[in-house]
């Protein structure tokens, strides 16, 4: 029999189901409680709350657990190409060798931005920052697709926005790296694999054709945006999610997505990491310092690359990445003060009981800063790589809301304001 659970309101007793996710998931289905009771929930920022039900990513942040459509992570980072784990969320299934073959043909079909785009693209601000740029760009796209404005068209066409969005996004991503440094743009070169590729347009240079990356390089970029792909009702997910429920255009809820991932508690966790290790090394190295800043209460610093509101034991993303940290610093031969600082932290914040006791651990970000710095890639741009990794995900999510015909996102409140005044004309108030 299924469980049920009971609330007992001003005397009354109501009934509701409980619902069970395939992995033993528990649920109460409140859907009915306003209706039956008057009564609504309230649980600021979510932490209680079901969004939806979903076949997209099952984690369980006490164990460490995190795997797309059933495959886990550490199979998926170890054994696949990015455009592989993509196909999987988006798809649901691991494509065979024809399936990723004709996804990837498909995608170098639309790999190049009309140069109409480009003429707005210039004229942003020198020094503007990237996930500005490129949450505008993404919008921006829906200009030059209008069609693709109808998010009820047939999943055909739907498909051909998806791939155009997948294709696009490494070359936008690119060409923000490069007006950073003042470089021209290098076109997309569709001989090329999605990663090695990216990097091409990234640090090769319109001067030198025969620009490859390391190997090494390139593994450590598949692997880091493998490890970004979906990561289920995050603060961007759900925001595609609400924006998309609306039934505004898949680039709209990307763009906002985009913005939503962008704060510092979000994906801009990365460039804060960094930006904080330099601080610390820049203020003299000390690490205790800034542990106890952490700890104080009355300060507001918070030791950023630490602590998930879902991992509660281990980030098993951040546990992948650490080995290929290693991997990329030992390899590139990096010297780098800053990572001394990273070493030094995280063994000090892992022994203090603050810590400890709290279950803060480091996060992807923490590892996935240190590794883009590795790789050459500024501070501001690592949450522009943070989105591209996110990208499949983010689709994946739109797509399944839409295809639950989900009802618009609309919240409800208590309302805690003034009741009703007597209003009182200008000349009459003190
Ligand atoms: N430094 C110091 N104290 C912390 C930190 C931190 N990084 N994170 C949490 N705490 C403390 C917090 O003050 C609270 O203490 P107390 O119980 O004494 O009041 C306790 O730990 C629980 O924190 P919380 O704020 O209730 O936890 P949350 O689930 O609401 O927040 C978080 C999760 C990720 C926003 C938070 O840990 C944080 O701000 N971390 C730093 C930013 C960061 O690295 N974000 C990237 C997350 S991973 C990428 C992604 O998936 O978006």
């Amino acid at each position: 029999m299924s469980e049920i659970a009971k609330i007992t309101l001003e005397g009354n007793e109501f009934e509701f189901p409980v619902i069970k996710g395939s992995e033993g998931e528990k649920a109460i289905d409140i859907s009915t409680l306003r209706s039956k009771t008057g009564h609504i929930t309230l649980d600021p920022g979510y932490k209680n709350t079901g969004s939806t039900t979903s076949e997209i990513t099952f984690l369980d942040g006490e164990k460490g657990i995190l795997r797309h459509r059933g495959y886990s992570i550490e199979d998926l980072a170890e054994n696949c190409s990015f455009l592989e784990v993509s196909y999987l969320i988006l798809y649901g299934k691991l494509p065979n060798k024809v399936e990723i073959e004709s996804f990837e043909t498909s995608i170098t079909e639309h790999t190049l931005v009309n140069e109409g785009l480009d003429a707005m693209f210039k004229a942003f601000p020198t020094g503007s920052h990237p996930m500005g740029q490129l949450s505008s760009m993404i919008s921006a796209l829906s200009l030059y697709y209008p069609k693709a404005l109808n998010p009820n068209r047939p999943e055909e066409a739907i498909n051909r926005t998806v791939i155009r969005l997948m294709a696009k996004m490494p070359t936008i991503c690119a060409m923000i790296f490069k007006k950073q440094n003042g470089h021209p743009t290098v076109y997309p070169k569709n001989n090329l694999d999605y990663v090695t590729n990216f990097l091409n347009m990234s640090f090769g240079q319109v001067a030198d054709p025969n620009y490859t990356p390391d190997p090494v390089v390139v593994k450590a970029m598949n692997k880091l945006l493998i490890l970004h792909a979906d990561h289920e009702q995050n603060c961007s997910a759900s925001t595609v999610r609400v924006v998309g429920s609306s039934q505004a255009s898949l680039y709209s809820s990307i763009s906002a997505g985009i913005s939503a991932l962008w704060g510092p508690l979000h994906g801009g966790a990365n460039q804060e990491v960094l930006e904080m290790l330099e601080n610390i090394k820049n203020d003299g190295g000390d690490v205790q310092k800034y542990l106890d800043k952490a700890k104080d209460k009355n300060d507001p610093f918070r030791l950023m690359g630490f602590g998930h509101r879902v991992y509660k034991n281990f980030d098993p993303r951040a546990k992948i990445i650490k080995t290929s940290a290693d991997e990329v610093l030992e390899k590139l031969g990096v010297n780098d003060p800053v990572l001394e600082i990273a070493k030094e932290l995280e063994q000090a914040a892992l022994k203090d009981p603050y810590f400890v006791e709290r279950k803060l651990f480091p996060n992807v970000d923490f590892y996935s800063g240190i590794i883009y710095r590795a790789l050459g890639f500024p501070t501001d741009f690592f949450t522009v790589l943070f989105a591209l990794g996110r990208l499949p995900g983010w689709i994946s999510q739109w797509q399944e809301m839409r295809r639950d015909k989900h009802p618009i996102a609309r919240p409800r409140q208590i309302y805690t304001g003034a009741t009703l005044r007597e209003f009182i004309p200008i000349d009459k108030r003190a």
